[in-house]
């Protein structure tokens, strides 16, 4: 994540999730953010002001009525490119809400123009009384992006409500999206991507599948989301975690992969093929779990569905849709005929035998391959990948 020159104000309020927000701070200024922390007296009792200023290396401001700055909180609302305010406390929402401003994070929030994202974090029956709900209406529909809280244990014991502040990865990730959204062709699009392998069964207890793990399709589906996608990823069987903010469905085989395409293409403005679907599937699956003592087993097997030629069809016009291929050898010939025959704006192609890239692999080496071009990228992280293969569908959007 690159956010350099963008700068973040973070408004912390007294809430136990301020420790957290540690994280959140550090992991900007990580990414090249400029962050100006903003603690309320309250959130000053939960952590110190010099624990914001060693992670961010800037000042951190507690006060409206500090010596020297005496104009802070216009200073601070002038021009971040975002206001954060986590956690945000039952008491901060409500003080906002009214528009109160009688400190320093209150009144700056009152003198910004800025888009502002707030995190609630609090006791579960505080978020759900009728005074907070009617709160985080009244800001939500001022415009402001509230993201949370989740379900999970508090402070002070479990809990099976919503309370508690979603972590400081998907905090992240709302913030990227909520800087990056708005430079984007994306942003508001239905993007469309699959994922990782389906499997066939052979009997209740065996299947075949390929190793593609999943990973450089979840990249995808995070890249899409951090540029203001509303994303829904379709995923065969993965233990990866869903990407913050997009909508997973999950399939097994290639015919369930083939209605859930069938069922949600119309409504995509970009399709990402990245699923490595099984190919072949038992002509007859056994009923029954067969014992080894048996012996030889010979099973006959029958293609699967190829789900892009028996959807794309269904495609809405103007819509991006982009192919994975893997090849043993140079292959841009072969990607090439894939591309026509499936009526493919381009083609990431991988190649199967080059180490450190392709199946179960951090890193990715990949070229992009249009009817009249051939774009070989570097071996990089899958992410940055994901990002470059998504410039490249802004080009065509
Ligand atoms: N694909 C598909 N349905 C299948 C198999 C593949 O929609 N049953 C999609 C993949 O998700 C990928 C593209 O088609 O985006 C190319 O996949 P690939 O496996 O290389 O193509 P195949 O047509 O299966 O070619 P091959 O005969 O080389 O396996």
């Amino acid at each position: 994540m690159n956010l350099s020159g963008r700068r973040v104000v973070l408004g912390v309020s007294g809430g136990i999730a301020a420790y957290k927000v540690c994280t959140l701070a550090r992991r900007l200024t990580e990414a090249g953010a400029a962050v100006d922390v903003v603690l309320t007296t309250a959130a000053a009792e939960f952590i110190r002001p010099l624990t914001f200023e060693a992670l961010t290396k800037r000042p951190v401001a507690t006060s409206l009525w500090e010596r020297g700055r005496a104009l802070a909180h216009i200073d601070l609302a002038r021009d971040p490119d975002l206001i954060v305010v986590a956690p945000a406390t039952a008491h901060l929402l409500a003080r906002a809400a009214q528009g109160l401003a009688d400190d320093l994070l209150t009144s700056l929030l009152l003198a910004a123009t800025t888009p502002v994202l707030v995190v609630p974090g609090m006791n579960d029956e505080m978020f759900a009384h009728a005074a907070t709900q009617q709160n985080i209406q009244t800001l939500r529909e001022r415009g402001w992006t509230v993201v949370g809280p989740a379900i999970g244990p508090l402070a002070e014991g479990p809990s099976d409500r919503p309370g508690r502040m979603v972590e400081p990865e998907e905090i992240l990730a709302h913030v990227e999206r909520a800087l990056r959204a708005p430079g984007s062709p994306l942003s508001g699009r239905n993007v469309l991507v699959t994922a990782g392998a389906t499997r066939e069964h052979l009997d209740p207890v065996r299947v075949i599948t390929n190793p593609a793990s999943g990973r450089q399709g979840y990249a995808l589906a995070e890249a899409a989301f951090a540029r203001g996608a509303e994303v829904t990823l379709v995923s065969g069987p993965s233990t990866l975690p869903t990407p913050t903010g997009v909508e997973l469905v999950r399939v097994e085989t290639t015919e369930q992969l083939l209605s859930a395409v069938e069922r949600l293409l119309p409504q995509a403005d970009v399709l990402v093929m990245a699923v490595a679907p099984a190919d072949f599937r038992p002509a007859e699956p056994g009923a029954a779990k067969r014992p080894r003592s048996e012996g030889p087993l010979s099973v006959k097997l029958e293609p699967t569905p190829d789900v892009l030629e028996r959807t794309l069809a269904k495609r809405r016009s103007g819509c991006v849709a982009v192919g994975f291929a893997l090849e043993i050898g140079d292959g841009i010939e072969r990607a090439r005929q894939k591309l026509e025959a499936k009526q493919l704006d381009f083609i990431v192609l991988n190649r199967a035998d080059e180490p450190g890239s392709g199946f179960e692999q951090e890193t990715n080496r990949v070229t992009l391959v249009s009817p009249d071009d051939a774009r070989e990228l570097p071996m990089q992280p899958k992410r940055e990948v994901a990002e470059q293969v998504l410039d490249e569908v802004e080009r065509r959007l």
